[in-house]
């Protein structure tokens, strides 16, 4: 299977709130090897069903500890602050500085039904919170301050929608989700 087309920004199905998976089945199976496919080819270190036009609360991930799927995910718990430069693979070639609780407590499903409960930190604690704003139709510019958001309106604004921009260095896509 080829990796799938990464929504950009400017896509409406990136401000929709994605709905519950009602059953895990083959389907959902197929649909977590293809974003883990599109999610290394990328590459980024996470990402949302709705981020290829799938409307249901399911991510993948990978931290450098294997890959996991997350499906009908929630964060219960989340404590301390944490600053981390952050990507989006919808928002490419462009990172932001953004403060989020540094832990959080992550509950949901695996793949074959049984309950996750991951208490994590830092990179995985920033994974979680980005893709939760993802399925809840939330891209990280709207995490930005005041003086980001008009940097990043403009660095948007000048970029034609549509075509994702080359990071010429591929640095900041190291760290996008
Ligand atoms: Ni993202």
């Amino acid at each position: 299977m080829a990796p799938l087309t990464i929504r950009q920004y400017g896509d409406p199905v990136l401000k929709q709130r994605t709905r519950v998976v009602e059953e895990i089945d083959g389907k959902v199976a197929s649909l977590a090897d293809a974003m883990l496919e599109t999610m290394y080819a990328a590459p980024g270190s996470g990402l949302a069903a709705n981020q290829i036009g799938v409307q249901r609360r399911i991510f993948v991930y990978d931290i450098g500890e294997g890959a996991r799927t997350i499906i009908n995910p929630q964060i219960v718990e989340s404590d301390g602050e944490w600053t981390y430069d952050e990507g989006c693979l919808s928002v490419p070639g462009l990172s932001w500085e953004i403060v989020r609780p540094n832990a959080v407590h992550l509950v949901g499903l695996d793949l074959e039904g049984n309950e996750v409960s991951i208490e994590a930190t830092e990179l995985e604690g920033r994974v979680f919170q980005h893709e939760m704003d993802h399925l809840d139709g939330i891209l990280l510019v709207e995490r930005l301050d005041e003086d980001q958001r008009k940097e990043a309106m403009k660095a948007l604004r000048s970029r034609t929608l549509g075509l994702p921009a080359r990071d010429p260095d591929g640095l900041s896509s190291l760290l996008s989700m």
